[in-house]
């Protein structure tokens, strides 16, 4: 678990860089209603948990940098007898001080007279605007209210700034219990995926392979960190896949993409195996051809290597390797300048993971790819999806939809994959499916 020291590092360090004449403004999420009085299940902000680790609804941080270190003041909901034996206990304005480090708490309800105080003689506002359209008109308004008394003896704030720059930038170097976090949500998922492989047979649906992946999530103090994805045969193909209850066919292979979160940190791993256990010819040669891609592209998570080196070296083996095996005609030079890897392979070969699972942090720095450094985790997931009706490739390529997405740290050695623990090689799935 994250401990509440590091969560007040965090905030000190974003107050640092803000500078003094700040005030950050950071809004936890709204609860968001499913059908009638039915609410999806909470899942807090990830900048908010990232600077609280604070998991209740009605809250907003306050974060007022000063010469000495700076304020945190949080503002959320009061305990309540009869609301916590509705919905369980709550933290309350005494655990926001005692239990979450804060060195101020006051009741969500006083956030319309006191909020406006906060922001006098400040300067500059970062908040992230856009996000919850009712927050912003209000902020606006006690923003303009300032500005526009006729005799003030304070200075009403200048600007509203976004606060991804500051705090996006933090969140892509994960700290030392970060890594630990991501590992154990990437363990939690390897096995859910390994359960998979293990009980998948013809005749079942992806509905019962979709449901033993939460069994395994769940019973390891994880959910899903998405919806998984569960795709047979040409249900592979399509990228999005959630609908998950197609039954599986003896000869088809299965797409698996499912992570864990963990401690609001997410996994994301995709193997593709065959639902009878046994690679077909075909099969393997696409197989091995997207392993070889993942492989080369993972070896180039390095410290000093570029964000594009990645995808790069993926989109190399695969274009060399359909090539090799028919699916796209010509030389490799002008297949690689014309891209012609889009028809089979339309994403990219990662994004950043952390608590959002497509986390927070820019690939480019001044128009330029951005340099890997110790601390960053990344997917790496090149794949390959040919769609059942594209005559233009022999029938025996049509409807094979393969991913193989993997977890991967940047160290100062080498790529430390956190999802390592789910076997990935034709040998290794096909001795733990017949196992
Ligand atoms: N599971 C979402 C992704 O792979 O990006
Ligand atoms: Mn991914
Ligand atoms: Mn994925």
């Amino acid at each position: 678990m994250i401990k509440p020291s590091e969560y007040q590092r965090r905030r000190k360090q974003l107050m640092r860089s803000a500078g003094e004449g700040a005030v950050l403004i950071i809004p936890a999420a709204p609860e968001r209603t499913r059908n009638s009085d039915v609410l999806y299940p909470y899942r807090q902000h990830s900048d908010f948990l990232y600077l609280t680790g604070f998991r209740e609804p009605s809250a907003v941080l306050v974060l007022l940098p000063e010469a000495r270190g700076g304020k945190a003041v949080l503002f959320c909901r009061e305990r309540d007898a009869k609301r916590e034996m509705w919905d369980g206990p709550m933290a309350g304005i005494e655990g926001a001080v005692n239990d979450h480090g804060m060195d101020e708490a006051y009741p969500f309800t006083e956030l319309e007279t006191r909020l406006p105080k906060l922001l006098r003689d400040r300067t500059r506002i970062f908040f992230d605007l856009g996000q919850v359209p009712e927050f912003d008109r209000k902020l606006i308004a006690w923003v303009n209210e300032l500005r526009n008394r006729p005799r003030k003896d304070f200075h009403a704030p200048d600007e509203i700034v976004g606060i991804d720059q500051l705090l996006h930038d933090m969140r892509l170097y994960k700290s030392r219990s970060e890594i630990s976090a991501m590992r154990k949500s990437a363990r939690v998922a390897a096995e859910a995926h390994r359960r998979a492989m293990q009980l998948c047979r013809p005749g079942m649906t992806e509905g019962q392979i979709h449901a033993e992946l939460l069994h395994a999530f769940t019973a390891h103090h994880c959910e899903a960190s998405y919806i998984p994805i569960v795709g047979g045969g040409a249900n592979a193909c399509v990228l999005h896949y959630i609908a998950n209850r197609d039954e599986l066919a003896d000869g088809d292979l299965l797409l698996i993409d499912a992570g864990a979160e963990y401690d609001g940190y997410a996994s994301d791993i995709t193997r593709t195996f065959p639902v009878n256990g046994r690679y077909s010819g075909p099969q393997r040669d696409l197989y091995e051809l997207v392993l070889e891609a993942q492989l080369k592209a993972i070896d180039q998570a390095r410290p000093g290597q570029q964000w594009d080196d990645v995808h790069m070296a993926a989109v190399r083996v695969l274009t060399q390797g359909m090539l090799d095996l028919g699916i796209l005609k010509g030389g490799f030079d002008e297949a690689l300048e014309k891209k012609q890897y889009k028809r089979f392979y339309v994403h990219n070969t990662g994004h950043w993971l952390g608590l959002d699972v497509h986390d927070v942090g820019e690939y480019t720095i001044d128009g330029h790819s951005r340099e890997l450094e110790p601390g960053m985790v990344l997917t790496v997931e090149p794949g390959l999806y040919i769609r059942p009706d594209d005559h233009r490739v022999r029938k025996k390529w049509r409807g094979l939809g393969i991913r193989i997405e993997d977890d991967v740290a940047v160290t100062r050695d080498e790529p430390d994959v956190l999802s390592r623990q789910v076997p990935k090689t034709i040998a290794d799935v096909e001795a733990l499916m017949a196992a």
